[in-house]
């Protein structure tokens, strides 16, 4: 037994394409395959890859938004896909998601006190008054004016609009915090903040996150781990100090080396990441990476490549390990 806060085993996710509505599916869209991870309570874990590696759809069936094609995600000791919905209930108070456009930012009939009221509505049992101080003590958590209360979200900007999407998912306390490209639709500037708050709320409420990004440099100065994703599979994960110090395989290598202003000096090459990432319906035979990878071999379009273990929790899947 683990005594990870979440723990998630050989997680797979398929859409069928089919073209009409009930005819058999033609195709599948292998957007999440056979993934393995674990976050303990107080980490932070960074999720990385291009466009379409299926970062989104590894959180939504996390949050039980989506059914699992295979797998099993065990949350605080509970198994999220076998247990009742009453329990599942429960738990979703405690999993909370930071969406990169929320749903509401830009409704003008939304205020933001129902936004970030709505959750205490649904699992907490408050009177008016005790409603109210915890929406301006969670808007003074996140560093916006007791004013902001009764304003509607298209009258603040982005970066105070992710701000407002914060208080929401903390409002009920939760165990692990889902932040979905938290800051790639707000200007440079305000990233850094929204990192900085993200990070000094943390340490405060001793929260436990999983930040997802598109972009190494986000997470790089945030996560403890971190997990490399490549055409719905896991190609890199361990703890962040040896990823960007010793990254073992050559796709966070390019990724790595696309950072500006990181260190490379540690490392003995860094390759430019060319081309496209190839379809999710029909992904290359073998590594995944083969098309785009600049030390492919023979072996690398046949077979697939294994888990290897680097040590101290660092693992890779790449032939020449
Ligand atoms: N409902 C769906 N039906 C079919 N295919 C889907 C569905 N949702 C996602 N996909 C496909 O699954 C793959 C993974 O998509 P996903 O949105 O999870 O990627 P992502 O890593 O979050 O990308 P981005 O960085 O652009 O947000 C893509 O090929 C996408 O087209
Ligand atoms: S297995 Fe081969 S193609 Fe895949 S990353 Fe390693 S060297 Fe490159
Ligand atoms: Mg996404």
């Amino acid at each position: 037994m683990s005594d990870a806060l979440l723990q998630v085993s050989e997680l797979t996710k398929h859409f069928p394409i089919t073209s009409g509505f009930f005819s058999r599916p033609e195709a599948w869209v292998r957007a999440v395959d056979n993934i393995n991870f674990e976050v303990h309570q107080g980490e932070t874990l960074g999720v990385v890859g291009e466009s379409g590696c299926g970062k989104t759809t590894l959180v939504n069936v996390l949050l039980n938004l989506i059914e699992p094609t295979a797998g099993q995600v065990i949350f605080d000791g509970i198994d999220l896909f076998g247990c009742s919905k009453k329990k599942l209930r429960e738990l979703r108070q405690h999993l909370q998601i930071v969406f990169q456009d929320p749903f509401w930012s830009l409704n003008p009939r939304w205020l933001v006190k129902d936004i970030i009221g709505e959750p205490l509505k649904v699992h907490l049992d408050l009177k008016p008054g005790e409603f109210i101080k915890r929406v301006e003590e969670l808007l003074e958590m996140v560093g916006l004016p007791d004013d902001a209360i009764y304003k509607s979200p298209h009258e603040f900007s982005g970066g105070q609009r992710q701000r407002i999407a914060i208080a929401r998912a903390l409002g009920i306390n939760p165990k692990l915090l889902v932040l979905d490209e938290p800051t790639s639709a707000i200007d440079i500037f305000s990233q850094a903040q929204i990192l900085e708050l993200l990070k000094d709320l943390k340490k405060r409420l001793n929260l436990t996150y999983i930040l997802i990004s598109h972009d190494l440099s986000v997470v790089h100065h945030m996560s403890d781990k971190i997990m490399v994703m490549y055409l719905g599979e896991v190609v890199e994960y361990g703890p962040a100090e040896a990823i960007f110090n010793r990254p073992a395989h050559p796709y966070t290598k390019a990724l790595l080396s696309a950072i500006p202003d990181i260190n490379t000096e540690s490392l003995d090459e860094i390759s430019e990441l060319e081309g496209n990432v190839p379809s999710a319906i029909n992904p290359p035979i073998g590594c995944r990476f083969n098309t785009r990878c600049s030390e492919v071999m023979a072996v690398c379009m046949e077979k697939k490549p294994a888990v290897s273990d680097i040590g101290s929790g660092h693992t890779a899947s790449c032939h020449l390990l």
